[in-house]
């Protein structure tokens, strides 16, 4: 962002900036441990597994704004990369990605911007998760700043692929050779079967559990009434 800074008004504006995206990944975080523990403390299970937080480093915020053939300037960083605050919510269970996602879009402070559902249409890739772009309305002591933050919302098997693609993907700086992305489209595809299999299993307990459970209050029945 070294081009962007020129003199003091610049540098208080960039540390201000700087200073709403981390505030929002805090308030979104905090946001997203509530509704964990909530859906805790009512179902007895946590549909998030872990959350992480990242900011964007300055050289990938430059990076984008070049990619996408913008100057470099604060306002233009603001205006066009969506993604300087970044959450990124890991699941067990595909379903728990829409339930979060339900839950994610019925927060009434917060405000959805767009969404991409990369679970229903994967990209070229093999890439499956699914973005939400919101903001939050940070609150400081002479306004509200309504600030954007991304959140990727993705199973463990979907995210132990996109980590080990990223990789990939740099170590061949976005020039993997055809049959390497072809193998790595074909490793999505068993993530994708993985995933559907552990879902069906995981409704097969819940049935299984549901119905001992009716049973057990049956026999507590059975002998209040012998
Ligand atoms: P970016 O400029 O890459 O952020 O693209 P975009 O602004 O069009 O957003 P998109 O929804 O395509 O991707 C946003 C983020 O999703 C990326 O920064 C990555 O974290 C992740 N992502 C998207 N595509 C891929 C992919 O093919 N592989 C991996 N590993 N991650 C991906
Ligand atoms: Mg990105």
């Amino acid at each position: 962002m070294q081009d962007a800074i020129r003199n003091y008004e610049d540098v208080d504006s960039w540390k201000t900036c700087m200073f709403l995206y981390n505030s929002a990944l805090k308030e979104v975080g905090t946001k997203l441990e509530i509704l964990n523990d909530e859906f805790h403390h009512v179902h007895q299970y946590n549909p998030i597994e872990h959350i992480k937080t990242r900011i964007k480093t300055p050289e990938s915020i430059v990076k984008k704004l070049k990619r996408y053939g913008y100057e470099t300037s604060i306002e233009n960083m603001v205006k066009y990369v969506n993604d300087i605050a970044g959450v990124r919510l890991i699941c067990s269970f595909t379903s728990d990605i829409y339930r979060l996602a339900e839950m994610i879009g019925n927060q009434s402070d917060l405000r959805v911007l767009s969404i991409k559902d990369y679970i229903k249409h994967p990209k070229e890739s093999g890439y499956k998760s699914y973005h939400m772009l919101v903001t939050v309305p940070i609150f400081l002591s002479d306004s509200v700043v309504e600030t954007k933050v991304e959140i990727q919302i993705r199973t463990i098997a979907m995210d132990f692929w996109a980590s080990l693609e990223h990789k990939i993907y740099y170590k061949f700086e976005g020039n993997a050779p055809e049959y390497i992305s072809e193998e790595l489209r074909e490793c999505a595809d068993m993530i994708s079967a993985l995933d559907d299999k552990m879902l069906s299993l995981n409704e097969t307990i819940q049935r299984l559990t549901k119905s001992e459970q009716k049973n057990e209050v049956e026999e507590k029945r059975i002998e209040y009434f012998t």
